[in-house]
């Protein structure tokens, strides 16, 4: 008979396990943990409650420990040292998450800290799952010298290993400093808080040392100016609640990897619907406004349309709808913004979301009324011919299924760039309100007709004819779909249906890359 253990009897190494884990799990202690709430945010653990699935969370290197000693660390507990790591489900799918603990030394990253996250983003790309990172550091622990630099370099790495083979998703929750900035910076998408985060590679003080100028966290790097100055951030949120909710809503249109497709859901609405408000806006007068966004959520199942960088280069529209219950991304020129044309921000934003979609085969879906690139002499000396080639890189290369509808103005290079058939677009189609040509109808009998014009007895007539000539010749899709440019001019109501079918036609579709190492994508 053996005995059974009696209550009173405490396993020695059991109690250990539990009082290494409670210490561990404490964090900074009550008093940093206070400072953090007073400021308006979570801890580490409560955020990653919120974000995961309910008793999903397996923690991953919790005893894991600091091996630094300068400086005093040797004498000093760091919690976790700093990172709360490991992998749990979210609406169900599995992906790798770590929690930086701003408690425990500013969730300033050393060594061992950073080898946690890289273990998790090494597990990540075994499994094939994407990785959230929560992140609010405040960079290099500087007491930890070229350790911390060195642990940095291992999350880029990583993050650029895994670039492209699983999403790679931060949120900034806290001050970000220095190198916590570029593991971000590196992923595919950015969530900030609205007032509570801040992301900068030096803070006010270096700023002001350096430059002279002055200025404070927020307007350095808060969530305004990283979502609609810089471009560094593509979502803010009004909380950490909020940011979570629409990290889930994210992750619902991308799929695990990049072997994979998103899963579709049960289609909500009716793939034939036909539009009134399309075929309104295909009837108004081409100088009449109207709103991308409308017609976007015309399109969408359900009229539901999650925007990415919503802030930011509001000229190009970008982000996810459902069509027939598939995810697609929905690139959309603005014509409410710079009348719709390309500028440098614009084509950067585009050839960013170009690039995600296909390296994780979401469709796209390109809605086309584009004047042309912006000009000026700051485009110019900014490099708009360099970094506007982006955009147009990035659409020669998508493989995924690509289909496109010019719904007013296709002009000039920017026609060709949008998706066009000549690039490879798969299914191209235009209302018969577009416009396709070399440029507008008024600059084109400027230069076409200087002669004529300067010798007219009233040279404003001559214009006024020589114009409705143009505009009748060229600036109708009729040429482009004479030539087979444009596969059908649709009426603008039934654009929806359309649309659907091509990519369902286009389900099947692979490309054969030539092999090669790796393109030159202008930077
Ligand atoms: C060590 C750090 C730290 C760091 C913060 N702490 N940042 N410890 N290394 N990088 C510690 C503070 O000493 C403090 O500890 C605790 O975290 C909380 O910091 P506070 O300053 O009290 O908080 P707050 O006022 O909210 O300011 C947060 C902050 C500020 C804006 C992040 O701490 C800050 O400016 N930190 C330095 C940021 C920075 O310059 N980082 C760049 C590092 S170089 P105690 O014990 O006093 O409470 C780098 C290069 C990497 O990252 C390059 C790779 C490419």
């Amino acid at each position: 008979m053996t005995d059974k253990p009696k209550k009173t009897d405490v396993n020695p190494r059991l109690a250990e396990l539990r009082e290494r884990r409670a210490r561990a799990e404490a964090g900074g202690g009550p008093e940093r943990l206070a400072a953090q709430k007073a400021q308006g945010k979570l801890t580490a653990r409560e955020r990653l409650d919120l974000l995961v699935d309910d008793d999903s969370f397996q923690e991953i290197d919790l005893l894991v420990e600091s091996r630094a000693s300068d400086f005093g660390l040797a004498q000093r507990h760091l919690a976790a040292d700093g990172v709360v790591v490991g992998f749990a489900r979210v609406s169900g799918r599995p992906v790798c998450v770590y929690a930086q603990d701003f408690t425990v030394m500013g969730g300033s990253l050393g060594l061992s800290h950073a080898m946690k996250i890289a273990k998790a983003m090494d597990m990540a790309m075994a499994a094939g799952v994407p990785v959230i990172g929560l992140c609010d550091s405040g960079g290099a622990r500087i007491q930890e010298g070229v350790e911390s630099l060195g642990g940095y370099a291992e999350i880029f790495y990583r993050n650029v290993q895994a670039s492209g083979y699983v999403p790679q998703i931060s949120a900034i929750l806290g001050p970000c400093a220095g190198g916590a900035v570029y593991s971000p910076a590196l992923t595919d998408f950015v969530f900030m808080v609205d007032g509570t985060s801040h992301m900068f590679i030096t803070g006010p003080d270096v700023v002001k040392a350096a430059t002279g100028e002055t200025c404070d966290f927020e307007t350095l790097g808060g969530a305004d100016t990283h979502s609609r100055l810089s471009g560094v951030a593509h979502f803010v949120a009004g909380s950490e609640h909020d940011c979570f909710r629409q990290i889930r809503e994210l992750l619902d249109f991308l799929p695990q990897n990049c072997r994979e497709t998103p899963k579709a859901v049960m289609a909500s609405d009716d793939p034939r619907r036909e539009s009134n408000l399309l075929e309104a806006i295909e009837g108004y007068d081409a100088k009449r406004a109207y709103k991308i966004h409308d017609v976007i959520w015309e399109l969408a199942d359900g009229h539901q349309f999650f925007e990415v960088h919503r802030g930011f280069a509001r000229n190009i529209v970008c982000g996810f709808v459902r069509l027939d219950g598939e995810a697609v991304g929905v690139v959309a020129n603005n014509p409410g913004v710079l009348s719709g044309a390309l500028d440098i921000d614009a084509s950067e934003k585009g050839a960013r979301f170009v690039n995600f979609c296909d390296a994780f085969n979401i469709p796209l879906l390109t809605l086309v009324d584009v004047p042309g690139y912006w000009p000026g002499l700051e485009q110019e000396h900014d490099g708009i011919i360099r970094r506007g080639a982006k955009l147009l890189y990035a659409y020669c290369r998508a493989t995924v299924p690509k289909v496109t509808v010019v719904l007013r103005k296709a002009y000039g290079g920017a026609y060709d760039v949008m998706s066009s058939k000549h690039i490879r677009g798969d299914v191209n189609f235009a209302w018969p309100c577009a416009e396709i040509a070399v440029m507008g109808g008024p600059g084109a009998v400027n230069i076409l007709y200087k002669a004529e014009l300067k010798a007219a007895k009233d040279p404003d007539k001559r214009r006024a004819e020589l114009l409705a000539g143009y505009v009748e010749k060229f600036a109708s899709p009729f040429q482009a779909a004479k030539r087979g440019y444009v596969d059908e001019v649709i009426e603008a109501r039934s654009t929806r249906p359309k649309v659907i079918r091509a990519f369902r036609f286009l389900k099947g579709k692979k490309v054969e890359r030539i092999p090669k190492k790796h393109g030159n994508i202008p930077l």
